[in-house]
């Protein structure tokens, strides 16, 4: 981060932020005190003498919830560099397999490989447009945000150094992310459907595509070779597929991972709004998954098995079981329910760094870059609730 008179200006504000909000943390943790030690029969008279209501009152207009902290600062300014990254790589998508307009410019896209997306779902490109957009709008908005409460926003532009695909219909300009050797993480296939199991009781999952999790895939078309053979091109459209539920999946738990470590209403707001997009997303993605042809890439031996069918089938792979299984939630003892998993806030922006750098995201880039990602990681998972 930049430490100059615009920066020095912004702390000052953040710190007389922090001050009011410091002032309404100790009347809650006073009241919060207040009721544990009053037991059940006085919490009534405790809420009112601890001054709940009041605090209330200034939260439902305002008042108190006006100040942004420096946790709530480094939340926004890590997801929006993950959106940044997010869109960076849905911008490559949509060049080649969605729709290119004045929404979404950029790209001419290919036509093998929309066939070869087409064969999951006819309506692919206009899903892949619409992911692309949607990412566009989060950082956008975020920094807008950020920007308005006096913090800095994120920009990543100085990392766009990673090469374009060279195939036909794609932009040549430098990219923040790699599409080209992926290593994609399929067990969030098992991990939804599974009712006895949690990552955040640390259960593991088997993988749908276990040829994915190891070795490195195009998900895009390198070059126009990569257009032919069928089953190859075929094997890259089903990859993106994948890839797309690896990457809204991470979104889906990131939002509420992190949601519970935002200090300001109007913060948590945010990321309670825009998260349930990112499910919106995988929701859908989790279903084109499930039409993924059946086939062999003959270029490389890359397997995508039937999940309908010995040793894959039943519950765990069933392709049509698209909706979250009930599991275990907070403790074995409570009954199973349907949830998003995982939820665990600990380490969670650090830990999105780390699936993303797994998943061979960014490969080619530079050692600054993992230092600033980490860093702007580091800095949100250290953001406590109140400060
Ligand atoms: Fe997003
Ligand atoms: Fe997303």
């Amino acid at each position: 981060m930049k430490h100059n008179a615009q920066q020095s200006r912004k702390e000052g504000i953040m710190a007389k932020n922090k001050q009011a909000l410091e002032a309404s943390t100790s009347r809650r943790s006073f009241l919060q005190k207040g009721v544990m030690i009053g037991g059940a029969g006085t919490i009534g008279a405790g809420l009112l003498s601890a001054g709940l209501l009041k605090t209330n009152f200034a939260h439902a207009h305002g008042a108190t919830s006006s100040a942004i902290t420096k946790g709530d600062v480094a939340i926004l300014r890590f997801l929006s560099a993950a959106e940044i990254l997010e869109t960076d790589l849905w911008q490559q998508y949509n060049e080649l397999g969605g729709i290119q307009d004045s929404e979404v410019p950029g790209g001419k896209g290919s036509a093998a490989y929309i066939a070869a997306l087409q064969v999951l779902d006819g309506d692919m490109p206009q899903y892949i447009h619409d992911n692309t957009e949607d990412e566009f709008s989060h950082f956008t908005f975020i920094n807008a945000y950020l920007t308005a409460n006096g913090a800095a926003p994120v920009n990543l532009d100085k990392f766009r150094t990673l090469p374009s695909s060279k195939a036909t219909g794609a932009q040549q300009i430098g990219r923040l992310t790699n599409l080209m050797q992926l290593t994609v993480d399929t067990s969030w296939w098992t991990r939804y459907r599974s009712r006895t199991k949690n990552p955040d009781f640390g259960d593991t999952f088997a993988q749908a595509i276990p040829g994915l999790s190891k070795g490195k895939f195009p998900a895009i078309p390198r070059n126009d070779g990569d257009l032919t053979p069928n089953d190859h091109i075929q094997a890259i459209a089903n990859t993106a597929a994948f890839h797309f539920g690896f990457i809204e999946q991470g979104g889906t738990s990131l939002y509420p991972s992190l949601a519970q470590r935002v200090t300001n209403v109007e913060v948590l707001r945010i990321l309670l709004s825009i998260g349930p997009t990112e499910t919106a997303h995988f929701q859908t993605w989790h279903d084109k998954a499930g039409n993924a042809k059946v086939l062999t890439d003959p270029t490389n031996g890359l397997v995508f098995p039937d999940l309908n069918a010995p040793p894959f089938g039943g519950e765990n792979f069933q392709t049509n079981l698209i909706m979250p299984e009930p599991t275990v939630f907070l403790s074995r003892t409570f009954p199973v329910v349907s949830i998003i998993r995982p939820t665990q806030t600990q380490g969670a922006a650090m830990g999105a760094v780390q699936a993303l750098t797994a998943d061979g995201l960014f490969i080619g880039q530079s050692p600054e870059f993992f230092a600033v990602l980490h860093d702007l990681a580091q800095q949100a998972d250290a953001a406590q609730r109140g400060f």
